[in-house]
Formats: structure tokens, sequence, C-alpha cells
């Protein structure tokens, strides 16, 4: 009796060790496979300050590129066509196109960026990654790119005689962060958006004229338990993970955070799907 009890036991054991190590066999190689499982995020963004003119204008948002041997040309050539296709009227950049800075992606990613459409104009700011290395480079492609570059800038973006403000402030990490070109010359019914590539700095604001920030840079925790907890030290200063992903309301005003396209460290992405965000404009009355 002893001895089939032995081998009761033995058999248990042998199944739960097979199970785990099945579900550990499955989830490694899910987390190779999600980075290349880029989605839509879409939502409408509504605000009594849009103005009439702008009213159901389409804003494509993408961040964390990440162009390196682990993130092709091909790759980059589809995701600039998923943007496309959506029509965007305006298209914004949140940072990291590269993940050390080496020329021959910094040139690479932004060849295929130029081909990025949108009649009210392509803006950009720079992220931590950007600073790595071969940074004038980085700003002389942009350029070349006819990408308008908003690090500690900002400019209107007119439809006849109504207009909205778009801004940006260089990285958290690695330059220095001036808000005045956004708020000068705006007033609180203006429409302004501003371009952080690290979620971070919208805890420092101290204004209620921006009235949304876009920001990249958490890769909404790349590496994720099932999507309920992620190590948020990593891109943060801060461990509540306020900022890892989606819309986080501070009442003066409104920060979406994307989850972005690539990745860094590893090639993995588990419950932190990379995504294109969709933002339809919409005039709250
Ligand atoms: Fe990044």
């Amino acid at each position: 009796m002893q001895g089939r009890a032995h081998i009761i036991s033995k058999n248990k054991k042998r199944f739960f060790t097979t199970v785990v190590a099945s579900i550990a066999i499955v989830t490694s190689v899910y987390a190779f496979v999600e980075p290349y499982l880029i989605k839509y995020e879409k939502f409408s963004f509504f605000d009594k300050d849009i103005p009439a003119a702008f009213d159901g204008k389409r804003i494509v948002f993408i961040a964390d590129i990440h162009r390196s041997h682990f993130f092709s040309q091909n790759r980059l050539k589809k995701l600039i066509s998923m943007v496309n296709a959506n029509s965007p009227d305006i298209i914004l950049l949140g940072g990291d196109y590269t993940t050390h800075g080496e020329p021959q992606y910094i040139e690479s990613v932004f060849s295929e960026l130029a081909t990025l459409n949108a009649p009210l104009g392509v803006y950009a700011v720079l992220g931590n990654h950007d600073h790595t290395q071969y940074l004038y480079l980085t700003k002389v492609s942009i350029k070349k790119a006819n990408i308008q570059l908003l690090d500690n800038k900002a400019t209107w973006v007119y439809i006849k005689h109504e207009r909205i403000k778009i801004g940006g402030v260089g990285d958290l990490w690695h330059d220095i962060q001036t808000l005045s070109p956004t708020t000068t010359d705006v007033n609180s019914h203006d429409f302004v958006i501003l371009l952080s590539h690290n979620p971070d700095y919208a805890r420092t604001l101290s204004t209620d004229l921006v009235d949304l920030v876009l920001s990249g840079h958490s890769h909404g925790g790349q590496i994720t338990f099932f999507g309920l907890w992620a190590y948020d030290r990593i891109y943060s200063n801060y461990t509540d993970g306020k900022f890892r992903h989606g819309l986080i309301n501070l009442g003066f005003t409104q920060v979406f955070v994307t989850k972005g396209i690539g990745t860094v460290f590893l090639p993995m992405r588990f419950f932190a799907r990379p995504e294109i965000v969709v933002i339809t404009l919409r005039k709250e009355i």
C-alpha cells in the first residue's frame, strides 16, 4: 500500500512539474511574439476648448519605436503604413526612435518616418535613448524628414482662422524642460497639447493651461505580470505605476501614456501590447 501511495505522489509531482514547465514555455514563446502584435488604441478626447474646425480631426500618436537589430526596417515600414492607413490629420511622435543611437539606425528610422502623411503636420520630441549618442545626427535627420522637433518649443496649428497649440519639452532625464514656449501666448480657452517623452514630467506641472499631455517611455511596463503588475522603477522615479499606461485625469490636465511600439533590454513584451494611438478630437458642448 505504501509503495502504491508513493507512486501516486510521484505521478502527481511529475504532472504538476509538466504543467508548470508547459505554462512557462508557452508564456515565454508568447512574450517573444507579443512585440509583433501592434494594435490600435482609439479614443475620442472631449474638451470645450477644441475649436469647431478641429472637431472630428484625428491625431495619431506613436512613441518608443526603438529601431535596432531587434526592430527591422520591414517592421518599421509596416508600422508607417498602419499609421498612414488611419488618414491622420496630425501625427505626433513621442521619442526613443533608436535604442543606442547607432548612426545607421538613426538614418534608417527617419528615412522611413519621412513617409508619414498628415496634412496638418508631423511633430516630435526626443526621448532619453535619443540622447545616447549622435544627438546632432538625430536632430538633422528629423529636420530632413520634414518633422518639426518641439523639444522646448511650440507651434500653433491652424485650420483657417481657428487654431490649437502643440508644444513639447526636452526629455526629463537628459535635457532641460522649458514650458514657456507652450504656455506664454495662450489663454484658458485655447486647446493645448504638450508632448513629453517621460510622463513623470506631468507631475511637475503647475498650470492648467495644458489640456492634454502625451507621453511614452513606460512601454506599458513592457514585461508585466499579466498586466496587473510591472517593475515601474525601471522607467520612473515613482513606484505607484500611475503613469504606466492609459488616460490619467490629474484635474488640472489629462495625461495619456502609450505603451509604445518597440522594446528595450529584451525583445519581449508580456501583457503590454505595442499600440498606435488614434485620438479623435471632439468639441465638448
Ligand atoms: Fe523607450
